[in-house]
């Protein structure tokens, strides 16, 4: 296993505990890579195809290695209802990814999420945890041009 693994061996070394060695890496490295899936699967004596498999099966692992901005666009109920559907497209539009996809300068990646816990000012996104709310198209437009701009 390479260095850049090295935490992994918090993990109990069992294939019982895969699910737990994956998310161990995604919370360090933001994504599950290739070498990580072969590191993985190095550790815990397993083929590298079982490891893709758990990681396709389960919907919390990302393969994507996230932007800078990780926006994440709220599809809750109140969201919904709002138009969330909207910010999503106009999002989409402005940064030229769909939800679980990652800008080609890694700047900016995108999501859905749930439900944010600030339904009274739905429609609703997050940038980096950073809550806006009773979004419409020019404010979300503005909003990524500002972090464009900051690079
Ligand atoms: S449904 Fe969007 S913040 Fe609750």
């Amino acid at each position: 296993m390479s260095d850049k693994f090295a935490y992994l061996s918090s993990v109990e070394r069992s294939r019982t505990y895969l699910i737990k060695g994956l998310q161990t890496v995604q919370a360090h490295d933001g994504y599950i890579s290739d070498a990580a899936i072969e590191a993985i699967a190095a550790y815990f004596s397993v083929p590298p195809v079982d490891v893709e498999g758990v990681v396709s099966f389960y919907a919390q692992f990302k393969r994507t290695r996230p932007g800078k901005y990780k926006v994440a666009v709220c599809d809750g109920t109140a969201c919904h209802i709002k138009g969330s559907i909207s910010i999503l497209e106009w999002v989409g539009t402005e940064l030229g990814i769909k939800p679980g996809q990652t800008d080609r300068d890694g700047l900016f990646s995108l999501e859905t999420v749930a439900c944010l816990g600030c339904c009274s000012l739905a429609p609703v996104m997050s940038i980096n945890g950073k809550v806006y709310g009773k979004l419409d198209r020019k404010g979300t437009v503005k909003i990524l041009k500002e972090y464009r701009k900051n690079g």
